[in-house]
């Protein structure tokens, strides 16, 4: 028995040898040590055996078994790793393959784009950059403006007027003004914010103010009741329409990438004076004329001029040493030039197909 034993131990060592996967290990096991294996039915003759022989194999078989049993986990701890050692050869990840269907990235909407721009550009000059509330008061709106209450502008066509004046200043934290004219409203334009800074910053002073501004006007391919302006101020002692001039023509020559001509034309704005409109020379046709500028050759860029005293003395800066000039233009008619944009509406509508292209 003890040569019998000898030889299965034999054969299962050189059948464990041989596995190749775990699933061989497991027969090999079944095969030798399984309930119906070779090994217990060998087993199974030791009742006829003297006690000394039932001893002797007992021991052995024991022996034998428990060799076998540590032959065969190691062999299943050698094939684990050498399959682990074979998924990582074969499954390893290029992290830098491109994805063959990648997500749609985002971007920034046009007209931001073109603010960015026009902040740095200004940046560039010295300027801040600064907020103001679009719920603003008529105070601010209109009367620190130097716009008195018979001017067109206050026409309640154009301007947006909150209804429940009460229930909304208690919650808005802010200073709308002189007590008397402090009706809210959507501010509609960028200029209010003209006065806010020189009362928290004092002269001398150079800002821009970009935001949004609303009107009520019934919407056409020209005009929107929610449009960008950047609005633009610089308060120093002895400024004066040069600094405007150069100002405007730094502007435009960095937003266009290349020389364009600058024209002032007399315009009236009750919070400037003088007033000026500033054309710029047709970025289209250089000038010559064409379908875009009329064949005028000039484009309406911008609302200008020196601000007014009054305006001045709104934010509590004394005219008598200090002069300033202001401007007022709208990001969304520059963002419509430089990409020839023909439907204002298109630009707020959220319309993908539309902005995937920018
Ligand atoms: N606020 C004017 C508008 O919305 C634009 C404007 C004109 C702003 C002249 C200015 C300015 O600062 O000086 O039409």
């Amino acid at each position: 028995m003890i040569n019998q034993l000898q030889t299965i131990q034999k054969e299962c060592l050189e059948a464990i040898k041989n596995c190749q996967s775990l699933a061989d290990v497991e027969k090999v096991r079944v095969e030798f040590l399984g309930r119906k294996g070779k090994l217990p039915i060998l087993l199974k003759q030791i009742v006829g055996l003297s006690d000394d022989q039932k001893k002797e194999i007992g021991q052995k078989s024991n022996q034998v078994k428990q060799d076998l049993e540590k032959n065969l986990n190691n062999k299943i701890a050698e094939l684990e790793k050498e399959s682990i050692e074979e998924e990582l050869k074969n499954e390893w990840i290029d992290v830098t393959q491109p994805s063959l269907n990648p997500q749609k990235e985002g971007h920034l909407h046009p007209l931001t784009q073109v603010q960015k721009t026009v902040e740095d550009i200004f940046i560039s000059m010295g300027f801040m950059v600064l907020d103001g509330p679009e719920l603003e008061s008529e105070y601010y709106n209109f009367e620190a403006l130097n716009i008195p209450s018979w001017h067109p502008a206050r026409d309640i066509q154009d301007t947006f007027y909150v209804k429940s004046q009460k229930s909304l200043k208690s919650k808005v934290t802010m200073d709308v003004g002189k007590e008397n004219t402090n009706r809210l409203l959507m501010r509609t334009h960028t200029s209010p914010v003209q006065v806010r800074t020189m009362q928290k910053y004092g002269a001398p002073l150079r800002s821009i103010f970009p935001g949004r501004v609303f009107r009520n006007e019934a919407t056409d391919a020209c005009h929107d009741h929610t449009f960008y302006q950047v609005e633009g101020l610089m308060v120093d002692e002895d400024i004066s329409v040069a600094n405007l001039i150069a100002t405007m023509q730094t502007l435009l020559k960095e937003i266009f990438e290349k020389d364009v001509k600058v024209r002032l034309r007399p315009g009236y704005f009750p919070f400037v004076e003088p007033g000026f409109e500033v054309d710029l020379s047709c970025v289209f046709c250089n000038g010559k004329g064409c379908r875009i500028c009329s064949n005028t050759g000039w484009i309406e860029f911008s609302g200008a001029g020196m601000v007014h005293p009054n305006v001045l003395k709104a934010g509590g800066v004394d005219p008598e040493k200090y002069s300033g000039f202001a401007f007022g233009f709208g990001i969304t008619r520059l963002v419509m030039m430089k990409y020839g944009i023909d439907d204002i509406r298109l630009l707020l509508n959220g319309d993908l197909r539309f902005l995937r292209q920018f």
